[in-house]
């Protein structure tokens, strides 16, 4: 399983086991309902605070689901990862990290200013000047060719064909101001490879893409086992993608807390403000939560302490 010579660092224990630490986090953080359910996209607003679905997929192709793992959500910021993999397989990881940028801004993920303080106007593509930018750079002579190209993509990574919400993405389009003023002065610093506005139309559909916390155990585990899907079998991005897109999770996946997330969960991880959480343990699999309430940077907050639970509980921590 996984890719030949992609680094293993072992295996998640056994199925019985992970079953058992999985069935404990759920108790453990069913009641937990900290955070606020993300509203500045108005149809965000409405998601159930209590909504609570976990998912851990191993590169052998197993999948242990609790809660509402298969209930969806709007992919949002956890497709970014997966759009940089698409990107760096096609230019080639050190040309897409010279035209993106790969440090971490320390700033929130809607940031104006993370722009303004890099000479060069790179951010990295967790982040949304970042990732609209990576988004610009996907291959296709028009808007339309590019989203097809993003979605067979993503729908690669999670082993099935993944449709968009249509009422988010509308509701997301008619609140885009901020998003399309970043394309916009992306563009006059020659960082947006494309025209601004069908740059920002294709990272809104994308970001529409229904998905499941199964989906995103899945998509993770493909990043886990060096690019290859294991529910499918299929090579779907290079292993030294998969090194390069860990990397950027690992030191900015969780925007302005991807330090501290990093310090007590030890994996690269990312996440989305519909909820959505995946982390990634190379070589083993990936953990998947989803939980709307968020913290006051856009991670959920249920999905922070599920995962840094069973980072602990099955040993995942790289460090
Ligand atoms: O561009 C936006 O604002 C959203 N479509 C995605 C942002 C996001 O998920 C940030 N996450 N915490």
């Amino acid at each position: 399983p996984g890719a030949p010579g992609f680094v293993s660092t072992g295996s998640l224990p056994s199925r019985d086991d992970v079953r058992a630490i999985i069935e404990t986090a759920y108790a453990r953080f069913r009641e937990e309902r900290s955070g606020t359910v993300a509203d500045y996209i108005p149809v965000l607003a409405e998601a159930d605070p209590a909504a609570f679905g976990i998912c851990v997929a191993n590169t052998q192709g197993d999948a242990f689901a609790l809660g509402d793992a298969d209930g969806t959500f709007s992919i949002q910021s956890v497709s970014k990862p997966f759009v940089f993999a698409l990107v760096c397989d096609a230019l080639g990881a050190e040309e897409a990290a010279r035209r993106l940028g790969v440090d971490a801004t320390g700033l929130p993920f809607n940031s104006i200013m993370a722009v303004e303080l890099r000479a060069d106007r790179t951010t990295n593509p967790m982040v949304n000047s970042g990732a609209i930018a990576t988004t610009s750079l996907v291959g296709g002579a028009n808007a339309e060719e590019r989203w097809q190209r993003v979605r067979d993509g993503l729908s690669r990574f999670a082993g099935r064909t993944l449709t968009m919400d249509e009422r988010v993405y509308r509701s997301e389009a008619d609140h885009n101001q901020r998003n399309a003023g970043l394309a916009h002065l992306l563009r006059g610093y020659g960082r947006v490879y494309c025209d601004p506005d069908e740059a920002i139309d294709v990272y809104t559909r994308q970001c529409s893409l229904l998905v499941t916390a199964r989906d995103l155990a899945v998509m993770g585990a493909t990043l886990a086992g060096g690019g290859v899907n294991p529910a499918t079998g299929e090579q779907v991005i290079a292993p030294d993608t998969c090194r390069r897109v860990l990397a950027v999770m690992a030191t900015a996946g969780l925007y302005e807390r991807s330090g501290s997330w990093l310090f007590d969960v030890g994996l690269p991880g990312k996440s989305g403000v519909s909820g959505g959480i995946v982390t990634v343990s190379p070589g083993k699999g990936a953990v998947a939560t989803w939980s709307p309430p968020l913290d006051a940077a856009g991670n959920s907050v249920r999905g922070q302490l599920v995962t840094r639970f069973l980072s602990e509980a099955l040993g995942l921590n790289l460090f």
